[in-house]
């Protein structure tokens, strides 16, 4: 093993730039040069690189997003970029290729390894919502930004008497939504999970009102639907993976609750704020683990294979286990969250 490949593709999340750094650290110790693809899978398709070393990948463990640049670009989706990407695989003389990205990256990196490329798969998703790992890094650091605004809004809420709707990331899974609405105390939280019933939602709120309490916090995924429709699409547009663009469920909840309710009802936004800034130590030291591995990985010609967190455990599972469905909420957890509601 002489030349990896690393690229970063999909939504970026705070994490990301641990992993690169923990890779080229790694590969270094072991007398393995590594080039950088910018863009996910575009940089391969269009030979976009950067040469990684100790210099360039020092500094940037606190940084959020990814120092490489991402894409949500799907090169299955023309015969020219997949035989571009197969090309300049082999013009940049790797060895093998790591991968890092959600459900998307790693669906294509599952069928690149059919299809003979030597890749290995890091996962990441702030979602949360990847199979096969128990989390996923950027996670962390999305629940601890929300947790933080709902604890920021409960103050007003509770000075104006108003429900404050937070909308928050989480496009079919309502990891985001449980976590940071548990740590938060919200006192309803609506995933995608489980379909919406406004009149138990607004029954909900008025008992807290009636027991005294004049304000309350409902925590929502963006990906949350009503029993009687479809997710709320901000744009019909797909991106190259078949994906729509959501947000607005908050806003139409919180307009229903104010309607069936007459409490005074406010929309917090969250969007990509949740994506930003810097990973916590969690996140950094998941990272950390997940890059080193990979590398081993490489180096033991487990291609086709992903790293993953097992416990407190860093192992490794094929890529195709972990792309085949989605790991959607642990009912036990929402039935946790439930005891507060109300
Ligand atoms: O998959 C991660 C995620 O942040 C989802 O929660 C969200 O629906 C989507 O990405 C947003 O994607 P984009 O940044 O491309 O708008």
């Amino acid at each position: 093993m002489k030349r990896i490949g690393i690229l970063t593709g999909g939504g970026d999340c705070p994490g990301l730039n641990p992993v690169i750094r923990a890779v080229v650290r790694k590969a270094h110790q072991d007398g393995i040069e590594v080039i950088g693809i910018k863009n996910g899978w575009k940089g391969l398709v269009e030979n976009e690189i950067i040469p990684l070393d100790l210099r360039s990948t020092s500094g940037i463990l606190p940084k959020g997003g990814t120092i490489l640049g991402t894409s949500r670009t799907n090169p299955y989706k023309k015969e020219e970029d997949l035989k571009n990407v197969f090309d300049n695989y082999k013009k940049l003389k790797l060895d093998a290729l790591i991968a890092v990205g959600g459900e998307d990256t790693l669906g294509v990196a599952n069928k690149l390894v059919k299809d003979g490329l030597k890749i290995v798969g890091v996962p990441k998703t702030i979602d949360n919502d990847l199979e096969q790992t128990d989390y996923t890094f950027g996670f962390d650091t999305a629940v601890n930004i929300a947790t933080e605004a709902i604890d920021r809004l409960h103050t007003t809420a509770e000075s104006h008497h108003r429900i404050m709707v937070v909308e928050v990331m989480g496009r079919h899974a309502g990891w985001i939504a449980v976590h940071s609405g548990i740590a938060g105390g919200a006192d309803m939280i609506l995933i995608p999970e489980l379909p919406i019933d406004i009149t138990e939602v607004c029954d909900s709120i008025k008992k807290r009102h009636e027991r005294g309490k004049d304000f309350s916090i409902v925590v929502v995924a963006e990906g949350a639907k009503f029993k009687e429709g479809d997710m709320v699409i901000q744009e019909e547009r797909l991106d190259e993976f078949g994906h729509v663009r959501l947000g607005g469920i908050g806003q139409i909840l919180a307009d229903l609750i104010e309607t069936k309710t007459g409490y005074e009802t406010r929309i917090a936004v969250l969007g990509h704020v949740q994506r930003g800034g810097t990973p916590t130590a969690f996140d950094r030291v998941l990272g950390t683990r997940f890059g080193v591995k990979a590398v081993e990985l490489a180096q033991q010609g487990k291609f086709g294979h992903m790293v993953c967190l097992k416990g407190n455990e860093i192992t490794d599972v094929p890529i195709s286990q972990a792309v085949s469905k989605l790991k959607t909420i642990d009912m036990n957890l929402y039935k946790i969250a439930k005891i507060f509601f109300g």
